[in-house]
């Protein structure tokens, strides 16, 4: 029976990744070992093969496992998979931090992207998986069928993206921003919408306003930037895009997506508006049946108000495994310019749910 070590179990990305192996059954025929950096000793969750937490830096006990799960983080990735590869562990570890995703004997995992590539990586001794930054997943699993149709010249995705995927602290200070202004309107009975906006706008500014963690006001605002600086102005989350999207694909050189992350202040789903250009004139017809046929949980959603705003927005997309699809359209530009909208849940499809596939695979391959 294939021995799990689970780290990180505790976090956003490591708790929803409990609870959907908890909805799959995937508990039965893998033994769980939970760990923990902060609590060795203490409760386990139920599920475990055992009551206890293993210590998380007790490099023998991680080595007793066939395979390690991380949700900790990239620090303690940093600190402990060298070591753990060092004694001679040729197990295999499975990580959701952006740490070894560039290594050339790691695989990014993406199963109904790029499931053929993992098969093989893994027939040809991988043992180092890790899922991909979010909002790549998330794009894949969009329009990786019009990719995989080899239609795709380069993409332009302006991104949506939920606080969640800044951390648990930050998510917590958006909601007592939004607190914050929500008090502020209440004291405002009887005010204009003018009155309203200004004393708003006020509040946003006002030194008391809760911005610590997010190192800005995000609540009723949007922030075009997300992690540090690289080159030519982009910052790393812009960078990703194309270098993770080539990486999942198994491509030799990144691909063609660029464009401006934004932070906004949804909380579970990214959005990402794309301006795809394809490399000759395709009926829209066809572009919807590639989009179709990419994965099981793609989903086209009608371009008309009513159908937008019921289905392809963050709150109503959040919790589901669907990735939506919709504003599709040809662009003014030209007839090879196709715009789109998407929807996805950042800690589904762009943390969890990958992970989870992968360790199914590595059962199944056991
Ligand atoms: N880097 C992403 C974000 C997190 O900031 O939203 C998901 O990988």
């Amino acid at each position: 029976m294939l021995k799990i070590g689970f780290v990180g179990w505790r976090g956003m990305v490591g708790s929803v990744l409990l609870d959907r192996m908890r909805d799959e059954g995937d508990f039965a025929g893998i033994e769980v070992h939970f760990f923990s950096t902060s609590n060795p000793g203490g409760a386990a969750p139920e599920g475990g093969a055992n009551a206890r937490l293993r210590d998380a830096r007790d490099i023998r006990s991680l080595a007793g496992c066939d395979v390690v799960l991380s949700c900790q983080g990239g620090g303690y990735t940093t600190e402990v998979f060298g070591e753990l590869r060092a004694t001679g562990w040729d197990g295999y570890w499975l990580d959701a931090a952006s740490t070894l995703r560039l290594r050339g004997d790691a695989t990014l995992v993406l199963d109904p992207v790029n499931g053929d590539l993992i098969r093989e990586r893994l027939a040809g001794g991988c043992r180092t998986f890790v899922g991909a930054n979010c909002t790549v997943s998330l794009l894949l699993m969009a329009i990786g069928g019009l990719i995989r149709a080899g239609w795709v010249d380069w993409v332009s995705t302006m991104t949506y993206q939920a606080i969640s995927g800044a951390g648990a602290r930050r998510l917590a200070e958006l909601a007592r921003q939004v607190r914050h202004l929500g008090e502020c309107g209440a004291r405002l009975r009887g005010a204009s919408s003018v009155e309203i906006g200004a004393a708003l706008t006020d509040a946003q500014r006002d030194e008391s306003f809760p911005t610590e963690e997010i190192g800005a006001p995000l609540a009723c605002s949007v922030l075009p930037w997300i992690d540090r600086a690289v080159e030519n102005g982009q910052t790393r989350e812009e960078w990703k895009a194309g270098v993770e999207a080539g990486r999942i694909l198994g491509a030799s050189a990144p691909l063609k997506i660029d464009g401006i992350c934004c932070r906004i202040d949804a909380l579970r789903c990214h959005a990402q508006a794309l301006c795809i250009r394809l490399n000759r004139d395709i009926p829209l017809p066809e572009v919807e049946s590639a989009l179709l046929s990419g994965n099981d949980w793609v989903r086209l959603v009608e371009n008309t108000q009513a159908a937008t705003l019921r289905e392809l927005t963050p709150a109503m997309v959040a919790n589901t495994l669907e990735v939506r699809v919709g504003r599709l359209r040809r662009l003014s530009m030209g007839r090879r310019y196709v715009g789109a909208f998407t929807v996805g849940d950042q800690l589904l499809w762009g943390a969890a749910e990958p992970l989870r596939r992968m360790l199914s695979i590595l059962r199944e391959a056991a």
